[in-house]
């Protein structure tokens, strides 16, 4: 059987690893070689890039995407989308994501991966649909998480649920790396027997299940599965692409990777690698593995938080007490997946419930959306009491929230001086601090140079 292979260097891998820090100049060189290895679709767009380009890159996203796109001509470029919310955590009305949608696709986007973070597909049915609209390759998601209430048939549905609203491929994301070999093998066997459609695995190798873990799922019919160049692989970034493809190749596997060219990829990055370590950007602690995630069921980057957040209240005595407070706290909020904003959301919610030593006298802005229905729908019943105590008369919301939100990107585009095109705009919606800040530089950059050039003429 193939197996199809996701490269993720250019986005998870450096998300993962360098905070999304890797400037475009660091590995443009590389981009037609990448191009050749033989990879099904390169990930290269969608989570933080956007966001790190604009902040801290002084990078137009929007042109970093044309500028891969003119390189890799054969290998279908990839992005991560968070349905409702495009790249951030807060739902935008429909005409800003399908504006969003057909832009990115117009720019080189071929595969939109999408996914909500509580698998309420409501929240990415208009992504989906202007995804297929434009003529794109729309792969569902599903969040993947364990509570009392996620099982194989839960599953099984919601892959039948993203069937049934055209999506072209499915995934199943567990950005935790918590998923075991045997997990998984059940998980892909009870998929494929729910549906045809090809299916993506995504995982991290955080507590170093991983590499088993796609082995199993190949086993189990898995078609393709997400993986970092060597350099750039293990710890809390993805496993190895040449060592999956070779332990693959040697099981009887056919994959359409070229050995040779995955070297020359592999010792490109490799002095990169060392650069980032020298200069503090890869702590070469997050290459390691982390086992913790496996006994306290919570992913590796939340345990990291809760204990930070104790330390800086003085109240690290109190870890074990919030681990405790931490799955009581999830299952009232119906089990949702431990995945950002939802992971910070319980675990701020139980340490303000250890350390007032009073269960939800406090409660945060986010849980009190949450229970207004504002995020989407949980996957299990909320605790009734805790909405009564909380919302006390009003009425949680049933209805997709989008639908209550007014259109948005005319008036931005009014608003905005500094826009010179609509993906300016879009900018400036996903991240309106941030946009302007950036549009200011660029205009004091662009005029300076300007000055230089004329004045270079005077001589
Ligand atoms: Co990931």
């Amino acid at each position: 059987m193939k197996v199809n292979f996701t490269e993720t260097v250019l986005r998870d891998a450096n998300q993962s690893l360098i905070a999304t820090r890797m400037p475009f100049s660091d590995f443009e060189a590389i981009l037609e070689t990448l191009d050749h290895a033989g990879y099904y679709s390169l990930e290269c767009w969608g989570g933080a890039t956007f966001d790190s380009c604009l902040r801290y890159l002084s990078e137009d996203p929007w042109e970093r995407l044309r500028k891969i796109k003119a390189k890799v001509k054969n290998t279908k470029l990839q992005m991560l989308l968070r349905g409702q919310n495009i790249l951030g955590y807060k739902h935008y009305p429909d005409d800003v994501v399908r504006k969003f949608v057909a832009h990115a696709a117009q720019g080189g986007i071929d595969i939109f991966r999408i996914f909500d973070a509580l698998n309420d597909f409501r929240n990415i049915e208009v992504a989906l649909d202007e995804t297929l609209k434009q003529g794109a390759h729309a792969q569902g998601c599903i969040c993947y998480t364990t509570s009392p209430i996620h099982n194989l048939d839960k599953y099984a549905a919601m892959v039948k649920q993203l069937e049934s609203m055209g999506v072209h491929s499915i995934c199943i994301k567990d950005m935790a790396g918590i998923m075991g070999p045997q997990e998984a093998y059940d998980l892909i066997k009870a998929i494929k027997s729910s549906v045809k459609l090809p299916v993506f695995l995504h995982t991290h190798s955080t507590t170093g299940l991983a590499p088993m873990t796609y082995v199993k799922a190949i086993e189990a019919g898995c078609d393709g599965i997400d993986t970092a160049i060597s350099s750039f692989s293990g710890g809390t970034s993805q496993p190895s692409t040449e060592s999956l493809n070779y332990a693959l190749k040697q099981m009887g596997h056919e994959t359409d990777l070229n050995e040779k060219v995955l070297k020359e990829i592999n010792d490109f990055f490799k002095p990169l690698k060392a650069e980032y370590v020298s200069s503090g950007l890869l702590d070469p602690f997050v290459m390691g593995t982390e086992t913790d995630a496996l006994s306290y069921q919570i992913p590796g980057g939340m345990l990291s938080n809760l204990i930070s957040q104790l330390k800086a209240q003085d109240a690290i005595d109190r870890l074990n007490d919030v681990l405790a407070e931490t799955p009581k706290v999830r299952a009232d909020m119906g089990y949702p997946p431990l995945v950002t904003p939802m992971s910070q959301m319980v675990g701020v919610q139980a340490t303000i419930n250890v350390l007032t030593g009073e269960r939800y006298k406090n409660v945060t802005n986010e849980v009190k959306s949450y229970l207004r229905g504002e995020y989407g729908k949980a996957p299990g019943e909320i605790n009734s009491d805790l909405i009564r105590q909380v919302l006390d008369d009003e009425k949680p919301i049933t209805t997709r929230y989008a639908d209550t939100l007014e259109p948005a990107f005319e008036k931005a585009k009014k608003e905005l001086k500094l826009a010179r095109n609509d993906e300016d705009v879009l900018s400036y919606i996903a991240f309106p601090q941030i946009a302007e800040k950036f549009f200011n530089e660029r205009e004091e950059r662009e005029s300076r140079t300007v000055t230089y050039t004329i004045s270079k003429k005077e001589e």
